[in-house]
């Protein structure tokens, strides 16, 4: 393998949902103190899929842009994370080959360990290119996360995709080795085959994911990684931007470093700007914080990034990464912006519809209205199959 080739992250582009429901709206209706919601788990709003959106339109959506920039050339396989699958069998990334009109000539896999699962097919990505230089690879993560209606986990919902191309020489983040990596047996956060919504033990999770900050650092720093003081800025896994924070800080007192309050808000400010708005996508999560940091920070060429991706479950790493110089000019900040300040508001009630919505299960059809203006709509279940479209007027964020 050559140990000098640069591997990393050379296009990244966002997308989100047509609606989005703001704390404050759910506040209201369940009568929680709006200062839990903004301050105590760090959240504003959270994106809410419309029916006619998935985890397919979403990736589609986002990455349309990255082939209309770069073309189809070279990539021969796409990775698809996600534990929000359409399908037991079916990888969801199929029906994005198709939608973005990917040559025959690509392996389509879907990746599944809770919202580590990205990092995955990140990480088997760098280790395709390794392999072959010439070959590039699309990462796409997408999800929704869903919790039932009135429990805890409900303030910490959202939805997202990501896609990555991956490639040899990159434009934005080159990736390094060594990475840190944990595994732990332990059911903190799970959704059975049975149900539409996630269980969790949610204080558990939280002590398991900080458990798993110190298993992946340590693991990091015994394979010979950077020392903590050696990064700009850290991604952090963020089912709820107050989770970076507490990640941050634990990972500094293990590190022998007690840190202020406004130590870790110059470390975490700008990875957390567009989850507070989003709220939790799952695998999307650590790379809509890497979006966040890219398109809102100041000039970060040659600079250190720390990554942390949690999957309940579970699994962690950790890995660095530094930013290439010249990375401004290959940004889509306007657009990212753009997905995020154009979702609709919705009240209680609407929410509540969709959040309730369900395809019966009988093999009948079901078509579904059009509520989506994105590039990509579902347009039903017909007889078990899902049905995606591209809509004639195809309004791609590039
Ligand atoms: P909860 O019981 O609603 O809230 O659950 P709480 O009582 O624990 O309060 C939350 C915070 O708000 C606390 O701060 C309170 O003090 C504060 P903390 O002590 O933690 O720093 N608070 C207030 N602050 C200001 N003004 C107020 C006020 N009231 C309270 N008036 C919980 C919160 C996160 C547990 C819940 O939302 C939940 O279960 N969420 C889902 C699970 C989760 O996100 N776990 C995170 C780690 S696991 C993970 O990251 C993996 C995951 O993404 C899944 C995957 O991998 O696929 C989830």
């Amino acid at each position: 393998m050559p140990g000098d080739l640069a591997v990393g992250i050379h296009d990244l582009s966002i997308a989100t949902t047509r609606y989005v429901l703001t704390h404050e709206t759910l506040a209201a209706r369940n009568g929680t103190d709006i200062a839990k919601y903004h301050e105590g788990i760090g959240q504003r709003s959270m994106s809410v899929p419309a029916v006619d959106e998935d985890i397919v339109t979403m990736a589609a959506a986002a990455a349309a842009p990255i082939i209309d920039r770069h073309g189809a050339e070279g990539i021969r396989t796409l990775f698809f994370a996600t534990e929000s699958s359409v399908d037991q069998s079916k990888a969801a990334g199929v029906h994005v080959q198709a939608l973005l009109g990917l040559p025959s000539a690509v392996r389509v896999v879907e990746l599944k360990q809770a919202c580590y699962a990205g990092t995955a097919a990140l990480q088997s990505a760098v280790g395709l290119i390794h392999r072959d230089p010439a070959q590039r690879v699309l990462v796409i993560a997408a999800d929704v996360s869903k919790y039932e209606l009135d429990s805890p986990g409900e303030a910490t919902q959202g939805a997202a995709a990501v896609a990555m191309l991956v490639s040899a020489d990159p434009a934005l983040v080159r990736l390094e080795n060594p990475s840190g990596v944990f595994t732990a047996d332990v059911m903190d956060f799970w959704r059975p085959n049975y149900r539409t919504t996630a269980l969790v033990e949610g204080r558990d999770s939280i002590s398991a994911y900080l458990r798993a900050v110190e298993g992946a650092w340590t693991d990091y720093t015994e394979q010979g990684g950077r020392k903590v003081n050696d990064f700009d800025a850290f991604c952090y896994h963020q089912p709820f931007t107050k989770m970076a924070r507490k990640a941050h800080r634990h990972l500094l007192a293990f590190c022998g470093y007690d840190a202020d309050d406004s130590e870790i808000s110059r470390a975490l400010r700008h990875t957390t700007a567009y989850n507070t708005l989003v709220g939790n996508s799952y695998t999307v999560s650590m790379y809509l914080g890497l979006a966040s940091l890219l398109d809102n920070a100041g000039e970060l060429s040659d600079k250190a990034i720390a990554f942390f991706s949690y999957g309940s479950g579970s699994v962690a790493e950790f890995f660095g990464g530094t930013v290439v110089p010249g990375y401004r000019a290959h940004l889509r900040s306007g657009a990212h912006r753009d997905a995020i300040s154009r979702r609709v508001p919705i009240d209680y009630a609407r929410y509540r519809e969709i959040h309730e919505y369900e395809f019966p299960d009988d093999g009948g059809d079901y078509p579904v209205p059009i509520e989506n203006d994105g590039p990509y709509r579902l347009t039903g279940l017909f007889g078990h199959k899902r049905v995606y479209e591209t809509r004639p007027a195809r309004s791609r964020n590039g």
